[in-house]
């Protein structure tokens, strides 16, 4: 069986804004990678070559600008330009030219699971089901898509965002497809948020007699819709991924703890860099303490500063602030604190920023 991948990348990223005013959520880094990049590299590692990357009109150049033509997974890469954000069974409706009647797996463009989807797509070729979606138990499931299942992983019924949960079980962004979602996706009507949703549409599919299964998932998932999402991505993935790998310079008076990767041309300066952290390209560190759970992108400059449980993007500048902790940071930020400063602060900050001083 030949499958192909759908990559949802569109969308508006409102709870992630301001950052999502300069970049696709789908984007920002964990770990100093994109998120996108460990989506293409799971679906590469399911053997799938040809994906399709549904974009929006506001991010979309930003998303090739990253992720090019896929010759870096090898991979065919053709993008779908998705006008407005109305839903993701709208997105499948948009790309089909590019799926044409081939099965597929959909893979939300923020969504991270542990293990990859390997599995769960050869599950789908062996098997003879329409439909097999990927579910994880979670404490609040009010803001998912839920499933209720039968006997044998059968799913019965699916509801988008209950407010009285029928079950524990979320539907994880990532979905196995036969081409009988088309038909269903044509008789599906708008939800009340208006969009044409792919839970409804996989509700559907069960009514009209299509086999619909489902996989419990037993490691991480990590949905990344907003800022604390991304920090804990960050902690998890830096948990899992990080490795002891010193590229830049370390001098003497100072010390790297644990699974620290230190890019290349990054120079550490009377320091201590406890992990597990990664510290980007480029990035000089003087003077300070790098805690765990750590990203800090590449080009950044710090000196004088604490900082813990942090993302920090790329080309910032932060300067004699004693305590940064629990915080996402963009690219180009510069955070200062004047040595002398009497009680007053000086901000200067973007629409939609969150400061807790
Ligand atoms: O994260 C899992 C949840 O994702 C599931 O439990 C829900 O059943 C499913 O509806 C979805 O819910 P969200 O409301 O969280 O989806 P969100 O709007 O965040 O969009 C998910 C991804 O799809 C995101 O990368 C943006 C992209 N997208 C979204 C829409 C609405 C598109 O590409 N086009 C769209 O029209």
């Amino acid at each position: 069986m030949y499958l192909k991948a759908l990559i949802l990348a569109g969308g508006r990223g409102t709870r992630l804004r301001p950052l999502t005013y300069t970049t696709a959520k789908q984007l920002i880094p964990v770990a100093n990678k994109p998120i996108i990049y460990f989506v293409l590299e799971q679906i590469r590692a399911a053997g799938i070559k040809d994906i399709g990357i549904i974009v929006s009109p506001e991010t979309g150049e930003n998303i090739k600008a990253v992720v090019g033509d896929g010759s870096c997974w090898e991979a065919n890469v053709t993008y779908v330009l998705q006008e407005e954000p109305a839903g993701l069974a709208h997105a499948v409706k948009t790309a089909r030219e590019f799926l044409k009647d081939s099965p597929f797996l959909m893979f939300l463009g923020d969504n991270l699971i542990q293990g990859g989807v390997d599995g769960l797509v050869s599950e789908f070729k062996g098997g003879s089901c329409d439909a097999v979606i990927q579910l994880k138990k979670v404490k609040d499931p009010r803001q998912f898509g839920v499933a209720v299942l039968g006997p044998d992983n059968q799913v019965l019924r699916l509801v988008e965002k209950p407010k009285e949960p029928p079950s524990d079980l979320a539907l994880v962004g990532i979905y196995l497809f036969s081409p009988a979602v088309h038909a269903a996706i044509e008789r599906i009507k708008p939800s009340w948020r208006e969009e044409l949703e792919i839970t409804d549409a996989i509700q559907e599919m069960v009514n009209s007699g299509c086999r619909v299964e489902a996989r419990v998932l037993e490691g991480w998932w990590l949905d990344t819709g907003k800022k604390d999402d991304i920090l804990e991505a960050n902690r998890v993935v830096l948990d899992e991924y990080a490795r002891y790998e010193v590229g830049g310079q370390v001098d003497e008076a100072s010390q790297v703890v644990g699974r620290v990767s230190i890019e290349k041309s990054a120079r550490i300066n009377n320091s201590v860099i406890r992990g597990p952290a990664v510290i980007g390209e480029g990035t000089v560190i003087k003077d300070s303490f790098i805690g765990p759970y750590t990203a800090i992108g590449k080009g950044s400059v710090l000196e004088k500063v604490s900082v813990e449980h942090s993302v920090v993007l790329e080309n910032c500048s932060l300067f004699g602030v004693e305590r940064i902790e629990d915080s996402l940071i963009g690219c180009n930020v510069r955070v200062s604190r004047d040595a002398n400063r009497r009680r007053a602060f000086r901000l200067f900050l973007g629409d939609d920023s969150e400061v807790a001083l």
